[in-house]
């Protein structure tokens, strides 16, 4: 079978697929052939070497896929060869034709959900789903503004704020029909935020209140810009630093307590990798379950070869992607 496993850190250019002896299916887990693959922008953060300070090669690549079981362990329990499942390995190892699980990193899809639905979902939406549910605590009638609002994590926001009940939704994104997808969604506006203060919409549509809740993934001035849209009691979440690159911890200005205090806001940070499987579960549990009630469905954008992996990571990085950018593996 084909994997990719990074020799050396870099451009898209250091992504090659290469063979690979099977995986060993675990005692207690399954062996997946993969039917699509769902990139991540940290995987892009990985690929330049950037992700992790302790980041060695061989480095295995990839956090969400979806396939069918071919082979269980013989202590597996929950799932049968020829399931279509949903695998989520935040240890990585998804870029490839098979892939090994153990319990806890496979997933039974929402309802009627395609392969490539599937491997957009796991790391994706529960990214969205505890920024509004578990940190973000919001409630229905709550103002939210999005930025990168028209990617993978950012199209899923949009739809769960929606659902919830969250009104005006205000969304960002990089070009003016990246902001229609964002409204079409059910943003009440969104903001090309390249060529526009988002701000002054902030300021107009909560009548000059600020936000209740921001998802905030971009980093640099859309950070401190969001942090002043918050109004009292807002609530900002912390997912992720796009536009920066290199060492970004020193990029990111320090926030004193005392500014906590007097807006009477607070900011809250998340990094889905780091929380473990057991406390996952439930989420995906409650997930799924609010998923098929309202019959959403994850944004799709280009959709890529196996082969051409190359061509999908340069899409995501230069921000010619919307929704989510996913890899279709041949069932051959
Ligand atoms: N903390 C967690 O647990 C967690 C989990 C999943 C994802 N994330 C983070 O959430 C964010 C979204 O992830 P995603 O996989 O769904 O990616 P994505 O939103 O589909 O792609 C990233 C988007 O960021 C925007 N962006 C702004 N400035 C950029 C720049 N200088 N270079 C590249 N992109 C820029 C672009 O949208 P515009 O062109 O519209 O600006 C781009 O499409 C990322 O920061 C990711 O690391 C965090």
């Amino acid at each position: 079978m084909k994997k990719v496993v990074l020799q050396e850190f870099g451009g898209p250019e250091v992504l090659h697929w290469v063979d690979y002896p099977d995986p060993i299916c675990p005692e207690d887990g399954w062996v997946v052939e993969t039917r699509a693959i769902g990139l991540n922008f940290a995987e892009v953060v990985e690929r330049r070497g950037q992700y992790r300070r302790d980041q060695k090669t061989p480095y295995e690549m990839g956090k969400e896929a979806s396939g069918i079981i071919c082979e269980k362990g013989p202590s597996a329990e929950g799932f049968e060869v020829g399931d279509a499942v949903i695998v989520v390995k935040f240890n990585n190892g998804c870029y490839g034709e098979k892939i090994s699980a153990v319990p806890g990193q496979v997933l039974l899809p929402p309802e009627g959900f395609s392969f490539a639905e599937m491997s957009s979902f796991a790391n994706t939406w529960a990214t969205a789903w505890l920024a509004l549910e578990e940190m973000g605590r919001v409630r229905p009638g709550e103002s939210a503004l999005i930025q990168a609002a028209a990617g993978g994590v950012g199209t899923a926001a949009v739809l769960l704020a929606r659902s919830l009940g969250m009104a005006p939704i205000i969304g960002t994104a990089g070009t003016h029909e990246k902001c229609r997808l964002v409204e079409s969604l059910g943003a009440s506006r969104c903001v090309d935020y390249t060529s526009e203060d988002f701000r002054g919409t902030v300021t107009e549509i909560t009548k000059g209140r600020g936000v209740d809740w921001c998802l905030e993934s971009v980093g640099g001035e859309v950070y401190e810009r969001s942090l002043e849209s918050l109004g009292p009691t807002g609530r900002l979440v912390l997912i992720g630093f796009s536009s920066l690159s290199g060492d970004y911890s020193e990029q990111i200005p320090r926030l004193h307590p005392l500014t906590l205090f007097h807006r009477s806001i607070s900011v809250s940070g998340l990094n889905v990798d780091k929380l473990d499987y057991p406390t996952l579960e439930g989420c995906w549990d409650s997930l799924v379950k609010h998923v098929n009630h309202h019959g959403l469905r994850p944004v799709i954008g280009p959709s890529f070869s196996f082969s051409d992996i190359v061509a999908a990571h340069t899409a995501l990085e230069s921000r010619n992607s919307t929704g989510k950018v996913v890899l279709e593996v041949d069932a051959s």
